[in-house]
């Protein structure tokens, strides 16, 4: 259906010209924050919105180099020969050209891909990928490369960043994860089923000075039994019918049925880590009378970790009925509601979920870790739909570390710390008007994944006790004693609270 809109061959650019074009990029103020400041705030959002044309204003208006180049690579807009010397005089135009990454069309220069300024605080990069959406005529190519979406930002923040040796990026598409893993991570394999991909990823990581391990093959397929510290993932995950007429593309769609292909990465991933090793992955799945776990995506996600040996920390951060789901779906890679192209296939998508029995899909990350040793792993798995503090890989890094290390230690050792209380965590009391004891007290994390836990009084006295020198265990013997209940009894209903509030990081 979607393969009639041409593309161009991904650009092949020569290690010779790569630092020259880096170094023209960065002359030119091709940045972040050049084009934002070339674009302003409002235009900023609308093309975040998917929506161009204030955004082309603004650089058609501007004289500055780094507009000509976003009309260049971001907005397919031609540019004159003499514009697109002044804007990059390290790399001649005959160079762009026979780099694939330009077009002379009726004497000007078009882009053939989209190479935009990407970066965090302290690295500034370029990403390359196939022209977007928003500037390509009629539905994408199903070999389209995306660039940086939503839920490619989703995983770079949600990631656990500790220094490590060897990382794999499974599904590399533009790159834009190997990127992130160069701050923290000595060497890098990325893979992708698409050689088109592989070409686009080889750019990025060029164009911001890394030599990326290029591997083409499916999922697990080559790295044969290598074993990593992190392998992060942001896979091809959209659950599409099998059903003639519904185009593969492959940037979302992993060839298997329902959510299998989240199942196969989980199921296989603990023979991949390295002992302490974690993996991140982004994820769908689903719940329904048709499928194992039934309405409960607990249950379905935890019989794909059951029996590998892994931690797992699960999050669903949103839920779909199906409706929701196929049109979303439908709709992506250009095609447009009203045509009966579309209606055929989100009659097919509704099809295939009610065939399956599937009625909910969930969509979240799940976080892995392989135990450094022999003991027991945990499993954790919740919906946190609220906005937490960004990025939240430090927060999941220091999660993993407080239920390891809660896994190792019993009751009694978590009792005889002293713990206190972390300093974004404040109290809430809530009061019925003329009752002078509390309805309510809820603790609020400030930062982290913004906790809001109920108290108890005894809790509520105990946390507040809490300074770093006493522990609980003398906390709540006196308690007891001055309460009147039994010492032991309230320590062990204590403990689930207690372990909760350490394992989130209100109690340091
Ligand atoms: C959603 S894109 C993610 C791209 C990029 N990592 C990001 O975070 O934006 C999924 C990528 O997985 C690739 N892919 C599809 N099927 C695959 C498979 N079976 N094995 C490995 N990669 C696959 C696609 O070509 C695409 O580049």
């Amino acid at each position: 259906m979607s393969d009639q809109t041409p593309s161009f061959p991904p650009p092949t650019v020569p290690a010779e010209v790569a630092p020259r074009l880096r170094a023209g990029l960065i002359a030119a103020n091709y940045t972040v924050d050049g084009l934002d400041e070339i674009l302003g705030d409002r235009a900023s959002a609308a093309l975040h919105r998917g929506q161009p044309l204030l955004a082309l204003r603004q650089v058609r208006e501007s004289a500055q180099p780094a507009a000509t180049l976003a009309r260049l690579w971001v907005f397919n807009d031609p540019v004159a020969g003499e514009d697109l010397e002044t804007a990059l005089p390290q790399v001649s135009a005959d160079e762009l050209v026979d780099a694939g990454l330009v077009l002379l069309v009726d004497g000007q220069f078009v882009g053939t891909c989209d190479l935009r300024p990407y970066g965090e605080e302290t690295s500034q990069w370029w990403v390359v990928s196939d022209l977007g959406e928003n500037v390509v005529d009629g539905p994408l190519p199903t070999s389209h490369v995306l660039g940086v979406g939503g839920a490619s930002s989703t995983l770079a923040s949600w990631t656990p960043r500790p220094g490590v040796v060897k990382a794999l990026d499974i599904g590399t598409g533009c790159g834009v994860q190997s990127l992130h893993l160069a701050a923290h991570t000595q060497s890098i394999v990325a893979t992708d089923l698409s050689q088109r991909a592989l070409a686009y990823a080889q750019i990025t990581g060029a164009l911001s000075g890394l030599s990326l391990d290029l591997r083409l093959g499916s999922l697990f397929e080559p790295v044969g039994d290598e074993q990593f510290d992190l392998v992060v993932s942001n896979p091809p995950y959209v659950i599409t019918p099998r059903r003639d007429g519904v185009a593969l593309y492959e940037y979302r769609d992993g060839g298997m049925v329902g959510d299998g292909i989240v199942q196969h990465l989980v199921e296989n991933m603990a023979d991949r880590l390295k002992p302490g090793g974690i993996a991140q992955l982004m994820g769908n799945w689903e719940t329904g009378p048709g499928v194992s776990g039934g309405d409960k995506w607990q249950t379905r996600v935890s019989g794909w970790v059951e029996g590998s040996g892994l931690d797992a920390w699960i999050i669903q951060r949103q839920t779909q009925d199906t409706a929701e789901y196929a049109e979303t779906w439908a709709r992506d890679g250009g095609h447009r509601p009203g045509t009966a192209e579309f209606e055929q296939v989100y009659v097919d998508w509704l099809a295939d979920f009610a065939e399956r029995g599937v009625e909910e899909i969930g969509f979240g990350i799940i976080t892995l870790q392989k135990p450094a040793d022999d003991r027991p792993a945990w499993f954790s798995a919740e919906a946190i739909g609220h906005q937490v503090a960004s990025p939240v890989g430090p927060t999941i890094l220091a999660g993993l570390r407080a239920r390891s290390w809660l896994a190792h230690h019993d009751d009694a050792e978590v009792l005889s710390v002293p713990w206190s209380v972390a300093s974004d965590v404040t109290e809430e009391r809530t009061f019925i008007p003329g009752e002078s004891d509390p309805s309510a007290i809820i603790l609020r994390q400030g930062g982290g994944l913004r906790r809001a836990i109920q108290l108890d009084t005894v809790m509520a006295g105990l946390v507040s006790a809490l300074d770093g020198e006493l522990t609980p265990d003398q906390l709540i013997s006196g308690i007891a004693l001055l309460t009147e209940v039994d010492a032991d009894a309230a320590k062990a209903s204590a403990m689930p609270v207690l372990r909760g509030l350490i394992a989130d990081g209100l109690l340091t």
